[in-house]
């Protein structure tokens, strides 16, 4: 039996695959059992974020596991304490809790919102038409998008979601715990909310005991070349939930807490088995310690590239995004461009109704022209 055969008899059908079958891969390269060769535009969706086989974050994975592959939150771990640390001083936030997933982080983050403030009278979490966060009951509850309720209610309660400050300000404020924002909705299109709407959402917050939370888990970690999205808009978050690249891919999930939300959880309020696994942990702490200013500014210009490149070409109707997450609008479905690529040698993704490219941060200029040119000869 093939891969694939096996693979479609055991293995719930809750995804729809392409006909790849994925052995191994080197950098921004992966090949399949059937010897192809496949440029990857997609990095796991923004999880890999250096790459495949990188050696750096290789010898940090099999440094760490060679030492201690898990040992519960009953005791310390270096690498779990590093990367808290890490984070905090490239952020000021304060503390982290560590989890596994992107829902994870941000169910943490609705926790924290809805523990600081302890009254049921004041928990209700706001966030953006058009938004996703998290596949759980309540993070498909926080997600602002109904197609994703349909088949599973009833959702966690006390959710609501807006699209501008008229909205928001029409919900009695004393009631709310927190807004909680993607700067960039990925699942939503690759959509940049606009600046005077984060800042003014922020001003609104803090003139009225609501917490902010901004969902880093696929902005985050570099992807849009600075550390986290929220540092475009000049605000300072209470919560940041992270995931996807943190660790270049193995699972984690973050969520930072600042100043005053720092002693929110105290033992026993939250926990998570896995969380802060030593070995993504080290894995984590080899990803951030990358991200160096170069670094970001060469993000930055990839995808100044991407987007001057593709601009003006026929068939492509506008570019979004930021750094190296970028959404393109294309004349012909996004679906069929993909599949198209695919056939091509090249991966890339779908968000709504645009191709989506998320590339590892450090993808070759050569890998990458060659993948340009590609995306120019399939969406015309
Ligand atoms: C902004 C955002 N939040 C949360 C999630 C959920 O992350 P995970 O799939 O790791 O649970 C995603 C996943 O795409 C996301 O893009």
């Amino acid at each position: 039996m093939s891969i694939t055969s096996i693979d479609n008899e055991f293995v719930a059908h809750s995804y729809g695959r392409f006909p790849v079958e994925i052995e191994k891969g080197k950098g921004s390269i992966l090949y399949s059992t059937d010897n192809k060769e496949y440029i990857d535009l997609t990095s796991g969706i923004g999880v890999t974020s250096f790459g495949f086989n990188d050696e750096t974050w290789k010898n940090a994975v099999i440094e760490q596991i060679s030492k201690v592959q898990h040992t519960s939150n009953l005791y310390y771990t270096a690498p779990c304490a590093e990367l808290a640390k890490l984070l905090c001083e490239k952020t000021g936030m304060k503390k982290v809790f560590f989890s596994n997933s992107g829902a994870e982080a941000n169910e943490c983050a609705i926790k924290a919102a809805r523990k600081y403030f302890n009254d049921p009278n004041k928990s209700t979490i706001v966030t953006l038409k058009n938004s996703f966060h998290g596949r759980t009951l309540t993070t498909l509850a926080a997600t602002g998008q109904d197609h994703y309720h349909e088949l599973f209610q009833p959702l966690t309660p006390n959710f609501t979601s807006i699209e501008n400050m008229v909205e928001l300000k029409s919900i009695d404020p004393t009631t709310i715990a927190a807004v909680m924002v993607e700067c960039i909705q990925g699942e939503g299109g690759v959509v940049p909310i606009d600046k005077e709407l984060i800042t003014q959402i922020r001003e609104y917050t803090q003139q009225n005991d609501i917490l902010m939370i901004i969902d880093e888990v696929q902005t985050g970690n570099g992807r849009t070349g600075k550390f986290y999205a929220y540092q475009h808009y000049d605000i300072m978050p209470d919560i940041v939930s992270t995931a996807k690249g943190l660790a270049g891919g193995l699972p984690i999930g973050a969520t930072l807490l600042s100043d005053k939300v720092q002693n929110v959880f105290a033992p026993g309020d939250h926990g998570s088995t896995f969380g802060g696994n030593p070995v993504s942990c080290a894995a984590a702490f080899s990803i951030v310690n990358r991200l160096t200013d170069e670094q970001l500014q060469d993000v930055t210009r990839k995808g100044d590239k991407i987007k001057a490149e593709l601009q003006n070409v026929p068939g492509v109707t506008d570019i979004t995004g930021m750094g190296l997450m970028i959404g393109i609008k294309t004349e012909k479905p996004a679906k069929d461009v993909v599949n198209a690529l695919v056939e091509k040698g090249v991966l890339a993704l779908t968000a709504k109704d645009k191709v989506r490219l998320l590339p590892a941060l450090n993808i070759d200029d050569e890998t990458l022209d060659k993948a340009i040119e590609i995306i120019k000869e399939t969406v015309c």
